[in-house]
C-alpha cells in the first residue's frame, strides 16, 4: 500500500484482511514522508518503508518504490490518501493493478476538497469511490461506490466522517472482489 498519513484505510484493510476467507494480505506499506499509518503497519507486523521524494527527485523515488514491490511479490497496489501523482511509466508498469479510494461519487468532484465542494455545490448525494488508477487524475475505471445522502446543515467535517466510515467499509469490499477476480495462474493470493 502507499500511504502519506493517518492510515484508517489502511487499518481497515488490516484489518479485512486477517479474517481467514479473505482473497488478500496486506504485505508492505510504502509512505513518501512520516506517516501514522507506518505505525498502524508496524504493530500488524507489516514492513514499511519510507521513501522521501524531496531527496531524491520523484523519479528516482518512484523507482524505488516500484523496485521494492517487486521484491516483495506485490501484486495489487492500494493507494490510500498517497498525496503524489504517480508518473505514466509507474502506472504503465502497474496497469490495471493500482486502486485508489476516493471520497467523492466520481466522476463527480475529482481532486481535492471533495466534502467541501459538495457542500457548495448543493450536492444531495455524496459518497466514496474505489477506481483503477490511470495517468488521469481520478478517472480510471469504477471498482465500487458507497452513497450518502447530505443531510441539512452539514459541515464539511462532519460529511468527511461519515463518508470515511463508509470508506472503511468499501475498500475491504472492492478489493477483496477485485483480488478474487485476478487470474494468478498460481493460486496465489493477492498481496496488496
Ligand atoms: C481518505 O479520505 C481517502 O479517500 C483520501 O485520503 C484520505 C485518506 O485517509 N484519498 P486515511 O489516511 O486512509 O485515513
Amino acid at each position: 500500500m502507499l500511504i502519506s498519513g493517518r492510515g484508517s484505510n489502511l487499518h481497515a484493510l488490516i484489518e479485512a484482511a486477517r479474517k481467514p476467507s479473505s482473497p488478500f494480505s496486506i504485505v508492505f506499506v510504502v509512505a513518501d514522508r512520516e506517516a501514522h499509518g507506518c505505525q498502524i503497519a508496524e504493530k500488524a507486523g507489516i514492513p514499511t518503508q519510507i521513501v522521501a521524494y524531496e531527496k531524491r527527485g520523484k523519479k528516482e523515488a518512484e523507482q524505488e518504490i516500484d523496485r521494492m514491490l517487486g521484491e516483495r511479490a506485490v501484486e495489487i497496489v492500494c493507494l490510500a490518501g498517497f498525496k503524489r501523482l504517480l508518473s505514466p511509466w509507474f502506472v504503465e508498469r502497474w496497469r490495471r493493478r493500482i486502486l485508489n479510494i476516493h471520497p467523492s461519487l466520481l466522476p463527480q468532484l475529482r481532486g481535492l476538497a471533495t466534502h467541501r465542494r459538495a457542500l457548495a455545490e448543493g450536492h444531495r448525494q455524496h459518497g466514496c469511490s474505489v477506481h483503477i488508477v490511470t495517468e488521469k487524475l481520478d478517472a480510471g475505471e469504477i471498482l465500487g461506490q458507497e452513497k450518502l445522502s447530505v443531510k441539512k446543515d452539514e459541515s464539511p467535517e462532519s460529511l468527511e466522517a461519515r463518508v470515511l466510515a463508509l470508506e472503511h467499509q468499501l475498500y475491504p469490499r472492492v478489493l477483496a472482489d477485485y483480488a478474487g477476480s485476478l487470474v494468478c495462474g498460481t493460486g496465489r493470493e493477492g498481496g496488496a
